[in-house]
């Protein structure tokens, strides 16, 4: 696997593989890798021949107080994995890359609506700063396929949209949340937990299971489930900033008629914040 840092570099090697006849995918991340990325790029091994991924903490999705600074870089251990998993070109370009007539004069990729509310509601700007970056790493790499968590489901959609919109020739999949032995979904930031707050964590996906299981038989009083989800995961230490159930499909809020439905928290044990969903079929 080779680690190129710059466009010139990364063209000339996506190049090669084209004119080998090669079906690329991509799998941009921020580095810190664990499980969950490598079920992505096994997937993208799965279903395309070369498998770029990148690694760029894009400062352009942090909000002021975030954390952008402590976000883990951890290079070399995410190299091993990247090649033990079957990647074939790493990207690692550095801000003056991405960014090079700097943030405030990069023009921003919007998208109108699914931006809106949920994680986009509790992080103004952080969306645009997402779309914008995925919008300009696709043009980098011209993959046919790029493949991302469903964890990050707002995010899943906020891409698919853009896509659309942009008419990009690029197919997106969505791979399922990979968890931890206790259910807990994967996600960098469950580094930043302390021992004990490790513990507490899985109480975010038990607690949508509950809910989960209420509405499949039958309960439609969302405003009182949510309530007792809300005490519930108090109870284990959580402080909750949201938690919705939406239309699968459209992730507009869920109606009498939706059938495919993801119920959607998130919230901070500390000052982490962890994120969650449940995709189901009613
Ligand atoms: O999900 C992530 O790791 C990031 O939001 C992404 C898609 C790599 C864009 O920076």
């Amino acid at each position: 696997m080779n680690t190129v840092k710059n466009l010139q570099q990364l063209r000339a090697a996506i190049s090669r593989a084209r004119s080998e006849g090669k079906r690329i995918a991509f799998v941009p991340t921020m580095g810190n890798l664990h499980a969950g990325h490598v079920a992505l790029i096994q997937h993208a091994t799965e279903r395309a021949d070369f498998v770029v991924a990148s690694i760029f903490v894009n400062p352009l999705q942090f909000g002021a107080n975030e954390d952008l600074d402590s976000y883990p870089r951890t290079l070399v251990a995410d190299q091993s994995k990247l090649l033990e998993a079957g990647c074939n070109l790493l990207f690692t370009p550095d801000a003056q890359e991405m960014y090079p007539q700097g943030m405030a004069q990069q023009t921003i990729v919007s998208v109108p609506g699914v931006s809106t509310g949920l994680c986009g509601g509790s992080r103004p700007g952080h969306f645009d700063g997402v779309a914008t970056i995925v919008c300009k790493l696709l043009n980098m790499v011209q993959p046919d396929i790029a493949l991302f968590g469903e964890k990050d489901f707002q995010q899943l959609a906020v891409i698919r949209k853009m896509v659309t919109d942009l008419n990009m020739q690029v197919q997106i999949f969505g791979v399922p949340i990979v968890r931890d032995h206790d259910g807990l979904a994967l996600s960098s930031r469950n580094g930043y937990l302390s021992a004990q707050q490790r513990a507490a964590a899985p109480a975010l996906q038990q607690c949508l299971q509950a809910v989960k299981a209420q509405i499949k038989n039958g309960r439609r009083d969302y405003a009182m489930l949510f309530e007792q989800f809300d005490t519930d995961l108090q109870a284990a230490g959580f402080r909750l900033d949201y938690v919705e159930l939406r239309d699968a499909l459209s992730l507009q809020p869920a109606e009498v008629d939706s059938t495919q439905l993801v119920l959607l928290a998130a919230a901070y044990l500390g000052s982490t914040r962890l994120i969650d969903n449940l995709i189901f079929d009613l």
